[in-house]
């Protein structure tokens, strides 16, 4: 029998690219790593200038909480285990640098000590955030316009983020053995193809109403590669709110998780992100960070991940 340790199933869940061998980056290892025995660790940056740290303790009860230190030792963040050994601490870091963190959890009970310390290295350069999966887009934190993720796959015509295009296509697959059926209408888009399509909805509608349902260039999510448009065979509701109540919507949404994919802009999240519902729209975060997601209380990413809500482009 196949044994995996509890990294290999971490890195897996993480970016399923990882597992299948398919290289995010010009980088050996597409996700930054490390892990003992009973904590794993990984690290991705999410914007210029911060990075996202994840933990993942294999007995939650006998740890506590997580502390991550930078290159001088200074606390940079730190954050409570869930109840089941848990943790995401949001970090700032030197922009477009490599930094060294150090990640310590510390046991649980009266006089806590170090259960467990790790180093890693992590980079916000352009070239490795362009291709980082926690990275982070929205109306107040734009891509450069020459910003393209690395690796691109082209897959029925449309271009995927390598880690986003296996896992969608494990996804219609899973979908399909329901006898669920749905496409991708829309995936990686560069600055130019966005700025077509918004100037397009401007004209056509109006700046006011085109900033409900479309990104400005360079703030759009499908620059990433990392964001999905799926559509039903029934056309009518494609791109439309009512694609939520297809039995494909309907599918999406109860199985999303699962293969590494949130709903990106909700019923509840407009006040974060700036947008109409889009029950549509999936962006992919890795399974361990899609069922964390799920697990959690956080409406959007930003609140999520710690960074301020991007309702609209600031003054
Ligand atoms: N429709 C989404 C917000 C985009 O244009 O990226
Ligand atoms: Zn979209």
């Amino acid at each position: 029998m196949l044994t995996l340790s509890r990294r290999h199933l971490l890195r897996a869940a993480i970016g399923s690219s990882a597992a299948l061998g398919i290289a995010l980056g010009s980088s050996a290892s597409p996700v930054s790593a490390a892990s003992s025995a009973d904590v794993d660790v990984m690290a991705e940056p999410m914007t210029t200038d911060r990075v996202l740290v994840a933990v993942d303790a294999a007995k939650p009860g006998s740890l506590s909480t997580a502390v991550v230190r930078g290159p001088a030792g200074k606390a940079l963040g730190k954050a409570t285990l869930s109840a089941t050994g848990k943790a995401l601490v949001p970090v700032k870091v030197a922009a477009n640098a490599e930094t060294t963190l150090t990640i310590t959890v510390l046991t649980a009970g009266k006089n806590p000590t170090v259960g467990f310390e790790e180093t890693i290295t992590v980079s916000t350069q352009e070239s490795r955030l362009a291709s980082s999966i926690w990275r982070v887009v929205n109306k107040r934190l734009p891509m450069g316009a020459d910003e393209v993720p690395e690796g691109l796959e082209t897959v029925a015509g449309l271009q995927f983020h390598p880690a986003a295009a296996v896992s969608f296509l494990v996804f219609q697959e899973a979908a399909l053995a329901q006898k669920v059926s749905f496409q991708a209408v829309s995936a990686y888009r560069t600055y130019a193809r966005q700025k077509t399509l918004y100037d397009g909805y401007v004209e056509r509608e109006g700046r006011d109403a085109a900033d409900r349902y479309s990104a400005r260039p360079g703030h759009s999510e499908h620059q990433t590669g990392l964001a999905i448009d799926a559509r039903a065979s029934d056309d009518e509701c494609t791109l439309d709110e009512c694609f939520e109540d297809t039995p494909e919507g309907t599918f999406i949404a109860q199985h999303a998780a699962d293969h590494g994919f949130v709903i990106r802009y909700t019923k509840g999240n407009g006040g974060h992100t700036g947008y109409d519902p889009e029950p549509w729209h999936l962006r992919y975060v890795g399974t361990w960070m899609a069922r964390y997601l799920k697990e959690s209380k956080a409406t959007s990413l930003e609140e999520a991940w710690g960074l301020p809500a991007a309702p609209d482009y600031g003054p």
